[in-house]
């Protein structure tokens, strides 16, 4: 990243820059901006939205109700880390790059001071990290792993919208599937979900142990032995 006067400008980009707002910082390219942004998630993360979400129905353990953990390994702008301290997990995000990172921690700050929010954020910590490496030396097994690395079938999709084009200038496909899925194979949780396109290959090739599917997206499911 290079500093200008006003704003910092990201390096390897066509003129993308971050800068901040009276609404908080934001990712802007010509006259497009995005951020972090949790205020538009009060809805989906009342009681009875929740449970229809996919990523909540992939969640849940058997007989494993109450002090869940999760490590997002892939947060990106953190919504689907906000579903699952929504669903009562304590959730570990992992973020790699640093403008992504920034936006979500910027996201996260201002969602303590949302009232509606505020409960839920206070489970999530942002570490600003690749995941591969951390999930390799965790000091505990947690209950669930997510993993949602770009897929290269979602920049040709017609569901690219503005906020991937953007994060697209920053962020190109996952060439460290397997590794990615090794190392929290290796961190021994009870399950590992995978967010994939609908029609999308398996992660790393391994056949997960079953799936849900949605219109557009599934979430493949590892269901790992009792450490
Ligand atoms: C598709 S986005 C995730 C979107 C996210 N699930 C959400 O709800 O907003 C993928 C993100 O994972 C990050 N990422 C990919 N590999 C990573 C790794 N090894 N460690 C940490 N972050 C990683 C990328 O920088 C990118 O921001």
């Amino acid at each position: 990243m290079g500093i200008s006067e006003e704003r910092i400008i990201i390096d390897g980009t066509d003129g993308a820059f971050l800068d901040r707002d009276e609404n908080g910082l934001f990712l802007g390219c010509g006259d497009q901006k995005i951020r972090g942004d949790f205020s538009k998630m009060v809805r989906r993360i009342k009681q009875a939205n929740l449970e229809r979400e996919l990523l909540i129905k992939a969640s849940r353990i058997k007989g494993h109700n109450d002090g869940l953990t999760a490590v997002d390994a892939t947060a990106g702008l953190g919504e689907d880390s906000l579903l699952l301290a929504a669903a009562g997990f304590c959730v570990t995000l992992y973020e790699k790059d640093p403008v992504i990172a920034a936006l979500l921690e910027d996201a996260m700050n201002r969602a303590k001071n949302i009232p509606e929010l505020s409960q839920t954020v206070s489970r999530m910590t942002l570490i600003k990290e690749d995941s591969i490496s951390a999930m390799r030396s965790l000091d505990i097994h947690p209950d669930v792993i997510l993993l949602d690395p770009m897929f290269p079938e979602r920049q040709k999709s017609a569901l690219v919208g503005k906020k991937f084009q953007l994060i697209h200038l920053l962020e190109k496909p996952c060439e460290d599937e397997t590794e990615l899925l090794n190392a929290a194979v290796m961190a021994h949780p009870r399950k590992i979900i995978i967010k994939r396109p609908l029609k999308g290959t398996w992660l790393g090739g391994r056949k997960p142990d079953y799936s849900i599917n949605g219109k557009a997206i599934r979430y493949d499911c590892i269901v790992m032995p009792p450490v």
